[in-house]
């Protein structure tokens, strides 16, 4: 282990180690499977953090010679990367282990691994280990680095179920293999873990304690995937506005947004998520003078209830919120907005509840990701007595969509007649003939795919058809842009 700033970071010898095992594997399955390859499928819940943990462990499956499959039955190894943020999506992950263990019956040498959050739960480990003995490797959020280990373990030994679950606040991992979802454009983790405790959320116990990586290490991975020809970058932490406290050295998200900005070939910055409390004047000023970074920011408000956000845990008022989507308005005049609002928190009123509707008609989100408060073992709301009963909080939530769902549609069907600065991602799944790609503001548009090769390109869109959750329009020359 080394230490630079306040953080562990985990040796290159470690991670050495674990390459080497992986390079075991790759022979073994050269041997085993000749020139066929052997399958590998990852199914991820959850969050950013999680889809990048999976990209690492997919990089990590195809350096040891293993191909994607999308079917469990063709599958060798299957990895769940769970999410412990709602009880439904652990539901669902029992739900998906119970199937399997129809699926392994008939296949003796297929290998079983859970990972992620859930893990992280001493009751879930229990229960693995009593009711899912079929499951073969069970680890954490601190130890992915070590699948490769652990992995080979299983291949050379009948060893039983394999646990490995670090009850500590993690290091930080760098030089791991990866592959990534898109070609255009990549995430990228400034920091891991959350020092918050908001009263209602598992994550600063599954994940530990808020540690920020090395700004030379960010640096040196974004300037790799500009060569590699991405273009948009988003900065992933629990809350990005904090970033830099653990480092030695004075140094800020605001500089880290700067010395981002001047990476060459990166066009576009993004980042998530922001915790209005840490949301300084230094990193709006940042936002509004650096052209790279993207005129949109994901704000999670929670609850329009003053009252409510203190229970949460939050540090911040209704008014505090209002003041500063003011200011970043006045800054960045076209700012998009987006949000996470909870309903049903212990002890929500008719009146807090209301709150929040007001909050929702007067920020004007463009999107709004909306949750069922739902009880975590191990968090203070767990033991909180005055629980909002089910069927109050489903009415509650229902009453929500109607605003949040108007309010988005109304700002697309805005975007009629106006011509926007599109980045192409890709083709459209659903319509080989169209592209698809976000503006700055991060709407969706898809558009007739003209010729030529025009992915990772930027191009300008004139909207013609907005439809409530993406914007349909043709491209327009540059020319016709400037008029
Ligand atoms: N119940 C419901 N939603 C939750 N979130 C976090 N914890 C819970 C919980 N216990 C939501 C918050 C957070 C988002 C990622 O998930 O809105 O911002
Ligand atoms: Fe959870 Fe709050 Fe941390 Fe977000 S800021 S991860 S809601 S504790």
């Amino acid at each position: 282990m080394s230490k630079r700033g306040l953080i562990e970071t985990v040796s290159e010898d470690a991670v050495k180690k674990q390459q080497q095992y992986a390079d075991m594997i790759k022979v073994q399955n050269t041997e085993k499977y000749h020139d066929k390859k052997p399958k590998y499928m990852i199914t991820t819940w959850g969050c950013q953090m999680n889809e990048h943990d999976s990209e690492n462990l997919s990089g990590m499956f195809e350096y040891m010679g293993y191909e994607l499959t999308d079917r469990e039955e063709d599958a060798d190894v299957i990895l769940y990367n769970t999410c412990a943020i709602r009880e439904n999506a652990e539901l669902k992950v029992y739900g998906n282990l119970s199937l399997l263990k129809h699926i392994k019956e008939n296949r003796d040498d297929m290998i079983i691994g859970v990972c992620g959050c859930m893990m992280q739960q001493p009751h879930v480990v229990e229960e693995l280990k009593k009711k899912y003995s079929h499951v073969d490797i069970v680890f954490g959020t601190h130890n992915i680095y070590q699948f490769p280990e652990m992995l080979y373990q299983q291949l050379t030994s009948n060893a039983g179920q394999l646990i490995d679950v670090w009850d500590i606040d993690g290091q930080i991992i760098e030089g791991l293999p990866t592959t990534r979802k898109f070609d255009v454009k990549s995430f990228v983790n400034i920091m891991y873990g959350c020092n918050n405790f908001c009263t209602y959320c598992i994550v600063p116990y599954t994940r530990g304690r808020e540690r920020s990586r090395e700004p030379k290490d960010i640096l040196d991975e974004i300037r790799f995937l500009a060569n590699e020809g991405i273009k948009e970058i988003t900065l992933l932490g629990q809350n990005v506005n904090s970033y830099g406290k653990t480092l030695e050295q004075n140094y800020t998200f605001a500089d880290l947004l700067r010395d981002v900005n001047d990476i060459d070939g990166i066009e576009r910055i993004r980042f998530m998520s922001s915790h209005p409390k840490d949301l300084s004047d230094e990193l709006i000023d940042a936002m509004a003078e650096l052209p790279k970074v993207c005129e949109s920011l994901h704000l999670p408000i929670q609850s329009g209830s003053t009252r409510l956000l203190k229970k949460m845990n939050r540090h911040y008022s209704k008014e505090d919120y209002y003041l500063l989507v003011d200011k970043l308005r006045a800054k960045i005049p076209n700012i998009g907005f987006t949000t996470d609002i909870m309903v049903g928190f212990p002890g929500e009123t008719e009146e807090d509840f209301l709150e929040t509707m007001e909050v929702v008609e007067r920020v004007q989100y463009d999107s709004a990701f909306t949750f069922l408060y739902s009880v975590r073992k191990g968090t203070p709301a767990e033991k909180m007595e005055d629980q909002v009963p089910e069927e109050v909080k489903k009415e509650r939530f229902q009453r929500l969509l109607e605003p949040v769902n108007r309010i988005a549609a109304e700002k697309n069907h805005a975007y009629a007649g106006k011509v926007v600065e599109v980045l192409v991602e890709s083709v459209s799944k659903r319509d080989e003939t169209k592209l698809t790609g976000r503006t700055r503001e991060n709407k969706l548009v898809n558009f007739d795919r003209p010729e030529g090769d025009w992915i990772g390109k930027i191009v300008h869109v004139k909207i013609t058809n907005p439809k409530s959750f993406s914007l349909n329009g043709e491209m327009v020359s540059d020319e016709e842009v400037l008029g």
